[in-house]
């Protein structure tokens, strides 16, 4: 069967139509594309209250001959992983899709020789060098499932994920570059394993060559690994729901969680969605600049494209380095024709100004993409006219780690776009707006609470280790619906604009934190009475991170007790969470009941210092007045 792809306007309202009639039947239809050892026996089995979904029942497959085998008689030479190293003057390294089949098989045999096995949990800890790809593969290939933990997190935070899903294994490297620094990698695994006794073995790629410690009877070398295996290694055969990765990500409350995602769903879903929105073409190079740390990178730097065939481009650097026209540069120089990036990158660009853009043709270009927070019209514009020149269609794509895939998207030059409307679902995806009390709202040109009503392949299937979590944080609150977390409005025609999180999830340049994770890291600081997290609206991250903080003493060093907060939010979690504005109080704005009245402390982060709204619950009025005057 040849990949179908949607071509016009018509074909996506025929699509979305028969996907909402019959979709089973469309899916499967998807799902024919690809080598399955053993055809499923049920498309899908569903219900939203235990949640249990399942696709593709029976099924058997390996992703990653999807992924590597299937395209080696046609696209063995072709390039998958094309690799733009940190600094400019190093070489790009190509891998050819023979190359990538090779070195996957290569690491998976060094896995398996030093004793993992299908099922067990790998915890992958590594900068964005091939290896990570590689490494990422060779666990789908032995049916290893990957728990990719970015590289920007703390080591209480590698602890805490590696615990959670009782990962006895880590690869990582000795080191990473960024910008004109090198940073630490192998050591910060170190200071996590102090406190993760089970784990029995690490696996150490070679990066910087800097010294490293590397434990007796614990600790590898890959490259002295590689010389005792070769690279035959047959796909373990995986039923279509078996788990493929856990990614953690953060939710309203506790510490983050472990959504799970299974090999048959995800493989149909990220193909079909990485085909469509960015309408795929054989020759393109393709350029998501995520790191494979976040969902976005799972499926649309690693998975999506090489399902698809593609030739993605894996970026280790940074936009600013060595300057603002890094991204326009790599552009040119590879001459990429997708780009996909998140409105924080666009924005920090845009202020940089057209200097760093001129030099650049960006001719390659054909379509662009946004995702991971609402783009303003303002960088939606900028991104569309100076980097799209016009001409490239932009696509502005809605989803979540916990969906998988890309779930409302415009199709880039098929389907119309409208800035900061992420536009129409996709097929299979039904999308319904909530009123708080659960009623679905029918008429156009209203707001209301996202929600979907209907399972499509790629839908988290439990968070690790405890169903029932998932279920009260995504199947509870509306009976029947999976509950996004997200506020959004439809326009007169029907288009999702997605207005941002209604839950105590705060999303800073892209990075999903709960508030109660951040208050609780800040609470471990010794001077820390208390704290009360709130986002506010910021010019380059989207939001920041504004914390009220009641500390047991009064402070002399403002600065210093900052700095000793900073210190630790970097400890706990990494330096990506850090406040942007820490206020110091004498009190919170508490109910009689002892709730942190949050809508209060987020008017006076937002400078909304009039309109508070009803106040007359409040334990102790005057506290408000003091947050007001205190307001950094
Ligand atoms: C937000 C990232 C507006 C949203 C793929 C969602 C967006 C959260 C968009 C998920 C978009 C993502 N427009 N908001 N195009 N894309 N979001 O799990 O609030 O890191 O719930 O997945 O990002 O973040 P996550």
């Amino acid at each position: 069967m040849t990949l179908s792809r949607i071509l016009t306007q018509q074909e996506y309202e025929t699509a979305y139509a028969a996907s909402v009639k019959d979709p089973e039947a469309f899916w499967a239809a998807q799902a024919e594309t690809f080598t399955w050892k053993k055809k499923w026996d049920k498309v899908l089995q569903w219900n939203f209250d235990g949640p249990e979904v399942k696709w593709f029942l029976g099924g058997k497959l390996n992703i990653t001959e999807n992924c590597l085998d299937r395209h080696l008689a046609t696209r063995g030479e072709k390039t998958a992983i094309l690799w733009e190293p940190n600094d400019p003057n190093e070489a790009a390294q190509r891998l050819s899709y023979r190359e990538l089949h090779d070195r996957v098989c290569r690491y998976a045999n060094v896995l398996k020789r030093n004793g993992v096995k299908k099922g067990d949990r790998v915890c992958i800890y590594m900068p964005m060098i091939p290896e990570l790809v590689v490494a990422v593969l060779g666990c789908a290939r032995i049916g290893a499932i990957h728990s990719v933990v970015f590289a920007g997190f703390s080591a209480q935070s590698i602890a805490d994920r590696i615990q959670d899903a009782n990962a006895e294994f880590v690869l990582t490297s000795d080191g990473m570059m960024r910008g004109a620094k090198k940073g630490a990698v192998k050591s910060v695994v170190d200071e996590a394993l102090a406190t993760c006794p089970d784990v029995k073995r690490v696996i150490v790629t070679k990066r910087t060559g800097d010294p490293v410690a590397m434990k007796d009877g614990r600790d590898v070398w890959l490259h002295e690994e590689l010389k005792h295996v070769d690279a035959n290694c047959p796909a373990e055969v995986m039923d279509a729901e078996d788990p493929l990765f856990i990614l953690y990500t953060s939710g309203s409350t506790g510490k983050p969680k472990g959504v799970v995602h299974t090999c048959g769903g995800y493989m149909v879903y990220t193909d079909y969605t990485f085909r469509n929105v960015f309408q795929y073409e054989e020759k393109d190079v393709f350029w998501c600049t995520a790191d494979v740390g976040w969902v976005t990178g799972h499926s649309y730097i690693i998975y999506g494209p090489l399902l698809a065939g593609a030739t993605s481009l894996v970026f280790e650097g940074i936009p600013t380095y060595p300057d603002a026209g890094r991204f326009w540069q790599v552009i040119d120089k590879h001459q990429v024709h997708i780009f996909y990036t998140a409105p924080t990158a666009i924005r920090s660009l845009m202020a940089q100004g057209l200097g760093f853009v001129e030099p650049h043709s960006l001719s390659s270009l054909r379509v662009i993409g946004s995702v991971g927070e609402p783009i303003n019209e303002e960088a939606w514009h900028w991104y569309k006219d100076h980097i799209g020149k016009g001409h490239c269609a932009l696509v502005d794509t809605w989803w979540q780690t916990e969906t998988g895939g890309i779930m409302i998207s415009s199709l880039a030059g098929v389907t119309d776009e409208k800035p900061s409307h992420a536009a129409w679902p996709l097929p299979g995806v039904q999308p319904v707006l909530l009123t708080a009390d659960g009623k679905e709202i029918a008429e156009n040109e209203q707001e209301g609470l996202l929600a979907i009503r209907f399972p499509w392949p790629s839908i988290i299937r439990t968070t690790y280790g405890d169903h029932e979590r998932c279920r009260q944080t995504y199947f509870s609150s509306y009976k029947g619906y999976y509950f996004t977390g997200d506020g959004a409005r439809r326009d007169a025609d029907g288009r999702y604009r997605i207005i941002g999180r209604v839950d105590d999830v705060i999303n800073v340049s892209g990075h999903r934190f709960g508030t109660a994770e951040i208050e609780n890291a800040i609470n471990e600081s010794e001077f820390v009475v208390e704290s009360a997290v709130v986002g506010y609206p910021h010019d380059i991250k989207g939001q920041g991170i504004y914390a009220y903080v009641i500390a047991e003493r009064r402070i002399d060093d403002v600065e210093q007790a900052r700095a000793a907060i900073l210190a630790t939010v970097t400890k706990v979690i990494g330096p990506i969470a850090k406040p942007d504005k820490i206020q110091f109080v004498t009190g919170l704005p508490k109910t009689r009941s002892g709730k942190i009245m949050r809508r209060i402390l987020r008017k006076v982060a937002e400078g909304e210092m009039s309109n508070l709204g009803d106040t007359t619950t409040l334990l102790d009025p005057a506290v408000v007045e003091e947050i007001k005057a205190g307001r950094l």
